[in-house]
C-alpha cells in the first residue's frame, strides 16, 4: 500500500456537508483515546449530552451522540416509535423526505407520503387537511432539506398535532446553524448530523427523545426490531446511571464532537446563527452579480444552504469540476429531480463567513 493519506489535498468543503473542520476540532479529535467505561471519557460524554441540549432547546434527559452518521439518527427516529401498521404521516419535499418514507416503510408503517413540490416548503394548510381526514400516530418532517435549500415549518406544524401524536424532526443541517426550540415546538424526535453546521467530520448523529417518545417506546407492544439503536439498552449505557456497556463509541469522533458543540457555545449560539444569517445576505448579493438564482423563494431559504438555478448555457458539471480541481473548492450537485438543474452551496459553520463567500464567488466569476 502506497500511502495515500500524504497526498490528500485540503479542499475547502462549501457543498452540502461535510463541511469544512474547524482547527480546534481536528485537534481535539487527536487526543490520546480513553476506554469508553474511563470515568473522564463518561464525564465527557456527560458535558456533551448537556451541550447538545442546548442546541436542541430541549431538556429531554434522552439526548445523546449516536455511533453513525445523520441516516442513523433517522433510522433510530423510526425504529423505536414505529409498530407493523402503525400510521405515519410523512410531509415529502426533498430527499431526504423521500429516505424516511423508504425507513418507515421498511418497518411495516402504513405510509401517507404528503409530497409538496422540491423547492417549496410543507403547505401549512394541506398537512392540516391531511390531519382532519385521518389520525396518525407519527407525523414527520425534515427542517432543513438540504437537496432543496428550504426550511420547513417546525413550529407551525408542531401546532396542528394532537396531544397523541408524536413528531419526529430532521435537524441533520439545521443544528448549530439556526435555532432549533424542540421543547417549544413539540418535537418528541430530533435527530441531527456532525458534519454540517457544527463543523465536525461525519460519524456521529445526536438524537433527542421527549419523555413521551420515552413513553411510547416502553409501551410498545414488541421489541425495537434494532439491537444497535434501541434506545432502551442505550439509554443504560449513555444517560443511566448504571453505564451498562451496550458498544464501544468512536472515542475520537465524540471528542471532535464536543469540541465543534463547545465552540458554539463559546461563541454563543445567537451569534453563530447571525453569522450564518450574515454569510448568506452576502452570499445572495454577490450571486445577483453573477447573474444567477436561487431556486428557493426568500422566506424559506436556508442560510446554510443555497440552492442555485444553473443559467442556461452553464455546464454546471464543469464548474463543480474545476472548482474543485483547480481551485480546491468542493461545491454540490442537484439530487435527485434536481440533479443537473441546481448546483448547491453550503454556508455551514466554520465557513459560514464573509471571506469564505468571497472566495467562491470569486473563483466561479472567474471559471
Ligand atoms: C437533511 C438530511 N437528513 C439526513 C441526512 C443523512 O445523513 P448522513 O449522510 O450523515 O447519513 C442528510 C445528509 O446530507 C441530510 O442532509
Amino acid at each position: 500500500m502506497n500511502n495515500l493519506l500524504d497526498r490528500v489535498q485540503s479542499t475547502m468543503l462549501m457543498g452540502a456537508g461535510p463541511s469544512s473542520v474547524a482547527p480546534s476540532t481536528y485537534h481535539a479529535m487527536s487526543q490520546p483515546t480513553l476506554g469508553h467505561m474511563d470515568p473522564y471519557f463518561i464525564r465527557i460524554m456527560d458535558e456533551l449530552m448537556a451541550g447538545l441540549r442546548v442546541l436542541f432547546g430541549t431538556e429531554n434527559t434522552l439526548t445523546i451522540p449516536l455511533s453513525g452518521t445523520g441516516s442513523l439518527g433517522m433510522e433510530a427516529s423510526f425504529v423505536n416509535l414505529v409498530e407493523q401498521g402503525d400510521k405515519v404521516l410523512i410531509l415529502q419535499n426533498g430527499v431526504f423526505g423521500v429516505r424516511m418514507v423508504e425507513v418507515a416503510t421498511r418497518l411495516g408503517a402504513q405510509v401517507t407520503e404528503l409530497a409538496f413540490e422540491w423547492g417549496t416548503p410543507a403547505d401549512i394548510e394541506e398537512v392540516e387537511k391531511a390531519l382532519r381526514q385521518d389520525s396518525f400516530k407519527i407525523v414527520a418532517v425534515v427542517m432543513a432539506e438540504t437537496s432543496t435549500g428550504v426550511l420547513n415549518p417546525v413550529k407551525e406544524i408542531g401546532e396542528l398535532l394532537k396531544e397523541d401524536t408524536l413528531y419526529i424532526v430532521d435537524a441533520v443541517t439545521a443544528i448549530g446553524g439556526m435555532p432549533i426550540e424542540a421543547d417549544r415546538w413539540g418535537v418528541d424526535v430530533c435527530y441531527a448530523g456532525s458534519q454540517k453546521c457544527l463543523s465536525c467530520p461525519p460519524g456521529a448523529s445526536p438524537i433527542t427523545f421527549s419523555p413521551r417518545a420515552v413513553e411510547a417506546i416502553k409501551k410498545r407492544k414488541t421489541k425495537v426490531p434494532n439491537w444497535y439503536v434501541d434506545m432502551t439498552l442505550l439509554t443504560e449505557y449513555m444517560s443511566g446511571g448504571k453505564r451498562v456497556y451496550h458498544h464501544t463509541p468512536p472515542i475520537n469522533m465524540m471528542y471532535g464532537l464536543y469540541q465543534a458543540v463547545l465552540n458554539i457555545l463559546e461563541e454563543g449560539p445567537a451569534k453563530v446563527f447571525e453569522r450564518h444569517v450574515k454569510a448568506h445576505k452576502h452570499w445572495v448579493e454577490q450571486l445577483g452579480s453573477l447573474g444567477w438564482t436561487l431556486l428557493v423563494d426568500e422566506p424559506y431559504r436556508l442560510p446554510m444552504l443555497n440552492a442555485l438555478v444553473v443559467p442556461e448555457g452553464v455546464d454546471e458539471s464543469a464548474l463543480r469540476s474545476t472548482l474543485l480541481g483547480e481551485r480546491h473548492i468542493e461545491i454540490s450537485a442537484g439530487l435527485g429531480a434536481l440533479a443537473g438543474k441546481i448546483v448547491r452551496v453550503g454556508l455551514m459553520g466554520y465557513n459560514a463567513k464573509i471571506e469564505s463567500v468571497d472566495r467562491v464567488v470569486s473563483a466561479m466569476r472567474q471559471i
